[in-house]
C-alpha cells in the first residue's frame, strides 16, 4: 500500500519546518506559531534567479535612481526622498491605525501629477473604497482600483493597465495558486510578495504593500517580508491619539532614522510640520510635575511635555503608572533620587505621562523625569522657559546625550531661554545663542536651577 504523504509543520512567522509539531519555534522562538501543511503545500520561489558576471566595483555605474515624489512632504522624506521605480515598500501597522488612509491619499497625489496609479484591495468592497475616497477628496482620473485577492489575476489586470504604482492592500489577504495553504499563512505571504517583487523588478513598477502587525508588534511573516522587500515603513501610534508616526525601519534607497508625523482628521491624514509645536499645544500653564525634554527620534529632534504626579498613596501598596515612558525606568530613577538626593517616594503614587501618545525610548529623557518627579513631589513648578536633557547614572551624574546642538536649536525655535544639561555636552552645544545653556555634572544641582 503506497504511503500518505507524511504532513510537515511549518513556523507561521519564520518559515521554520519540524516533522513533528512543537510548542515553540525552535528558530524564531515563537510560541504556537507551527500549522500542519502537506508537503505539496511547500513554499516555492518562482522568482528566477538572476546573476551577472563579476566586474570590478568602479565600473559598476551607479545611476541616481530618479525619485516619485507625492508632494506629501513628510511621506517623501520617509521614503528616502522618495519613492524609487521598481522598488517594493513593505507598509506595517496594526489594524485601524490609518494604513489604507495614507496609501489612498499618497497614491491620489501621485495620480494628479498624471502618473497611473493602481489600488488593489483584499479586504473592503470598491463600495467602500470609493466612501473613504470620497471622504479624502479623491477624484484623479489616472487612479484605478480593483477589488481581488488572487495574485496571478491581479498581476494579469496590472499589466493591462501598466501603471506606475501599485498598491497591495493587504498582503495577507492575497492568494496564490503556488501554494495549497490558506490566505495569511506564511507560504501564501512568502510565495505572493515574491510574485509582486518579481512584477516589480521585471517591469520597474514600484509596488506599497500593506501588511497587519500581529498584537506582538510583528508583521505576520515578518522576517520573510523584511528580507525579501527594500524598504520596510511601520505607522504606529496610539489609536486613541490623533498622532501618527511613519517611520523607516528599513531602506536600501535611504536612511532609516526618517520619520514622519501625520495627524488623523476628519478628512484624512494631514502631515504636521512642526511637530514640537503640535505636542506642546496644550501644554498646561506653569503646574508643578510638568517640564520639556527634546526627544530625538532618528535625527529629528522633537519637544515633549512629560508630567509626573506624586502624592501620598491612601493604599498599603504605592501604585507606579507610566504611560509613554518605561515604568522600569521610572523605578530606577525613583531609587537614584532616594538613595543620592534624600527624597524619598517609597510611600507614594507615582504617575508618569507623555503628553501626545508619544513613547520616549532615549536615556536621554532621564533628566526631564527626575526633574517632573522632584517638581511634583514639592509641588513647584518648573521654568516654563526651560527644557533638559541628559541621561541618569546609579550614581546620581549627569551624562552626555547624543546630538545636543539639534536638540537645543529646536528649543530655540520655539521660544525656550534656558536649557540644563550635561556639563560633557556643553563642548559640541556652543553656537546657539539666544539660549543659556547650564551645564550639570550631578542632579544635586538640579534643585536650585529649576526653582530659584
Ligand atoms: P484605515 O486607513 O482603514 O486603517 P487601516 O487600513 O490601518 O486598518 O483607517 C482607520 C481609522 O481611521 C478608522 O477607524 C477611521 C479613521 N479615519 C478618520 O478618522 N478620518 C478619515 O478621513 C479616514 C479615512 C479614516
Ligand atoms: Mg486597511
Amino acid at each position: 500500500m503506497p504511503k500518505a504523504p507524511k504532513s510537515i509543520f511549518l513556523c507561521q512567522q519564520c518559515g521554520y519546518q519540524s516533522p513533528k509539531w512543537l510548542g515553540r519555534c525552535p528558530d524564531c522562538g515563537q510560541w504556537n506559531s507551527l500549522v500542519e501543511t502537506q508537503p505539496g503545500g511547500q513554499i516555492t520561489t518562482s522568482r528566477k534567479a538572476v546573476s551577472t558576471p563579476p566586474q570590478p566595483i568602479v565600473s559598476v555605474s551607479s545611476r541616481p535612481a530618479s525619485r516619485l515624489k507625492s508632494g506629501i512632504g513628510e511621506f517623501d522624506r520617509t521614503l528616502g526622498g522618495g519613492l524609487v521605480p521598481g522598488s517594493m515598500v513593505l507598509v506595517g501597522g496594526e489594524p485601524g491605525i490609518g494604513k489604507s488612509t495614507l496609501i489612498l491619499q499618497a497614491l491620489d497625489r501621485y495620480a494628479r501629477q498624471g502618473l497611473k496609479v493602481l489600488y488593489v484591495t483584499g479586504e473592503e468592497s470598491l463600495e467602500q473604497v470609493k466612501l473613504r475616497a470620497d471622504r479624502l477628496s479623491i477624484s484623479s482620473e489616472t487612479l484605478f482600483v480593483m477589488a481581488g485577492t488572487s495574485v496571478e489575476e491581479i498581476l494579469q489586470r496590472a499589466q493591462q493597465v501598466d501603471p506606475k504604482i501599485v498598491a497591495v492592500d493587504s498582503i495577507q489577504t492575497m492568494q496564490t495558486e503556488a501554494v495549497g495553504s490558506v490566505p495569511g499563512s506564511i507560504g501564501q505571504v512568502r510565495e505572493g510578495a515574491s510574485l509582486f517583487m518579481g512584477y516589480a523588478k521585471g517591469t520597474g513598477t514600484s509596488v506599497f504593500l500593506v501588511g497587519h502587525v500581529t498584537k506582538e508588534g510583528a508583521i505576520a511573516g515578518p522576517k520573510i517580508l523584511e528580507h525579501m522587500v527594500d524598504t520596510v515603513l511601520y505607522f504606529e501610534g496610539d489609536a486613541a491619539y490623533l498622532y501618527r508616526i511613519l517611520r523607516a525601519v528599513k531602506n536600501r534607497y535611504g536612511s532609516t532614522n526618517e520619520i514622519g508625523v501625520f495627524e488623523m482628521t476628519e478628512q484624512g491624514l494631514r502631515e504636521v510640520l512642526n511637530p514640537s509645536s503640535a505636542f506642546l499645544q496644550d501644554r498646561s500653564e506653569a503646574v508643578s510635575g510638568s517640564v520639556v525634554v527634546p526627544y530625538m527620534e532618528g535625527t529629528r529632534p522633537i519637544l515633549v511635555e512629560i508630567q509626573a504626579l506624586v502624592g501620598p498613596s491612601p493604599f498599603g501598596v504605592p501604585r507606579r503608572t507610566a504611560v509613554g515612558v518605561d515604568p522600569n525606568r521610572i523605578s530606577l530613577l525613583v531609587a537614584v533620587l532616594g538613595k543620592r538626593m534624600g527624597i524619598e517616594m517609597g510611600d507614594q503614587d507615582i504617575f508618569v505621562n507623555v503628553a501626545g501618545g508619544l513613547k520616549l525610548q532615549e536615556p536621554a529623557c532621564d533628566l526631564g523625569i527626575i526633574a517632573a518627579l522632584m517638581s511634583s513631589y514639592l509641588n513647584k513648578a518648573v521654568d516654563q522657559a526651560m527644557m533638559l536633557f541628559g541621561e541618569v547614572g546609579l550614581g546620581g551624574e549627569v551624562r552626555r546625550a547624543s546630538h545636543p546642538r539639534l536638540r537645543i536649536k529646536e528649543a530655540e525655535k520655539l521660544g525656550f531661554s534656558k536649557c540644563v544639561l550635561s556639563k560633557s555636552n556643553l563642548g559640541d552645544s556652543k553656537g546657539v545663542a539666544g539660549i543659556k545653556l547650564l551645564g550639570i555634572d550631578t542632579i544635586l544641582d538640579l534643585p536650585q536651577l529649576l526653582f530659584e
